[in-house]
């Protein structure tokens, strides 16, 4: 009798773990009544940014770009691009052929940018990118070729043309001094008369977001959105000039850089989010800051995984109730990480083999919980990011005064690309959520590099057009 009643303790225990755990994850699981109401929210905010009394206390800044039109095939020529701000540093030559046969030809380098270098001065951050440039330059035996260069940095900036732009804040890892509220191409260009040794001709600056977008337009004019879903979260697309209050002129169009992370700073989103998205924002270098983007980007989904563990340790469903020093450290699990975890195909046995390597002792049941933390917060990132893009898509049909709208958006971004399940529940929820609207999606293929050398390219025709 005394073991029966052992035996029913035990089972008791573990039914109680089971439901406690499921109670935590919960809160993770968003009804459509739920994903709705981000969809509305984001309408309200898209418009606050867009309005001229609005826009300065507005979250989602709906940054003017200065890039009016989509790339038309004439681009022509051979370009420099700089990628700042996504996994890798890279410096780019890109050489656009025009013509019967349209051909884009890419040489890149990649270099590392050290977290000291990230988080240092403003001036080390801009002495370590022209070095690289350099290097790249001597690689490719150009040194005196004068090029036209497009300088994808992404980060938030105001723009008053599209060779300036002034960085609003950094966001993701970056924090250096000295930056925020200075025009970046200016300290790009201080940089290069620093070293002394090449000159260039910055003509561009330019959101990766917005390189997406017209990478895939060269290949396919309807798309008119452009979608990262990487270390950062973000999106743009093609608003009506008329919508754009804080640019003169109602003509035509201009591509917006959403800034779209932001969305949540103004408490907007606090309904949803929980004790674990506060912690993680909390341990950020930006609190208070990109809360949309910390629930939804490869950046921090780890993080927000790493808390629950600690949580489900500390209350000894995990682990053995240990917490051992790798779960205290920030950023192990990394989206290739998560990807790997989730993957279909993987058996638990080797679930337990990546923990390990990460070095976290697991069992098999452990394994089996951690899988199913990382399947839960994925998956609310993929629904409340398409639940933003909902609202984007709908708002352009709205714009054009249509019932129905085919749409095409250029995506990329390693979340995306790399995740198992992320793009598919994303798409879905575009569909149910905005359903009048056909929303097609094509992977840019290296769109930071190849964007910015189409928007320079557009840039110096328009040059040459306003000198005439
Ligand atoms: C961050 C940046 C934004 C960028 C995004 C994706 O949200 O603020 O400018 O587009 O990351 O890299």
């Amino acid at each position: 009798a005394k073991g029966a009643a052992m035996v029913t303790a035990v089972a008791y225990r573990l039914a109680d773990q089971t439901r406690q755990i499921a109670q935590t994850l919960a809160e993770f699981r968003l009804s459509k009544a739920q994903l709705l109401e981000v969809k509305k929210r984001m309408r309200t905010e898209i418009e606050n940014g867009l309005g001229k009394k609005t826009h300065d206390s507005a979250t989602v800044k709906m940054l003017p770009t200065y890039v009016r039109s989509t790339p038309d095939g004439t681009e022509n020529g051979d370009f420099l691009a700089l990628d700042l701000g996504g996994t890798n540093f890279r410096v780019l030559l890109v050489k656009i052929r025009s013509g019967k046969r349209r051909t884009v030809e890419m040489h890149n380098k990649i270099y590392a940018i050290p977290t000291e270098v990230m988080q240092g001065t403003g001036e080390e951050l801009f002495d370590h990118i022209v070095h690289c440039i350099s290097d790249f330059l001597d690689y490719m035996g150009m040194k005196s070729a004068r090029l036209p260069l497009g300088f994808t940095f992404s980060f938030p900036c105001y723009q008053k043309s599209l060779d300036a732009g002034i960085l609003v804040n950094w966001t993701k890892g970056f924090k250096c001094t000295d930056c925020e509220g200075e025009d970046v191409v200016e300290l790009l260009r201080e940089g290069i008369k620093r070293k002394e040794e090449f000159d260039l001709d910055v003509v561009a600056v330019v959101n990766d977001t917005v390189g997406t977008m017209m990478t895939c337009a060269y290949e396919e004019p309807t798309c008119e959105v452009g979608l990262i879903a990487g270390t950062g979260s973000n999106a743009c697309y093609m608003e009506e000039m008329r919508n754009i209050e804080t640019v003169e002129g109602n003509e035509g169009r201009m591509c917006v850089n959403m800034e779209w992370g932001a969305f949540g700073d103004n408490g907007c989103l606090d309904d949803i989010r929980t004790q674990y998205d506060c912690a993680v924002d909390e341990n950020s270098l930006n609190e208070g800051k990109q809360r949309y983007e910390k629930m939804c980007s490869g950046m921090y989904l780890g993080e927000i995984v790493r808390n629950i563990l600690i949580d489900l340790t500390k209350r000894g469903f995990l682990f053995r109730g240990k917490i051992s020093e790798t779960l205290k450290t920030r950023g192990i699990f990394e989206t290739k990480f998560l990807s790997q975890i989730e993957s279909d195909r993987l058996a638990l046995l080797q679930v337990r083999a990546i923990l390990q390597q990460l070095g976290l002792d697991s069992t098999c049941d452990d394994s089996i919980i951690v899988k199913e933390v990382c399947s839960t917060v994925s998956r609310r990132a993929a629904q409340i990011c398409g639940a933003g893009m909902a609202g984007v898509v709908d708002k352009i049909r709205e714009n054009r005064g249509l019932d129905h709208l085919d749409v095409t958006v250029g995506v990329d971004g390693t979340l995306y690309k790399l995740h198992p399940h992320f793009s598919r529940i994303f798409h879905q929820t575009v569909k149910e959520l905005a359903p009048k609207c056909n929303v097609n999606f094509l992977l840019s293929e290296d769109g930071s590099g190849k964007g910015a050398a189409l928007i320079t390219a557009v840039g110096c025709r328009q040059r040459v057009q306003e000198a005439q």
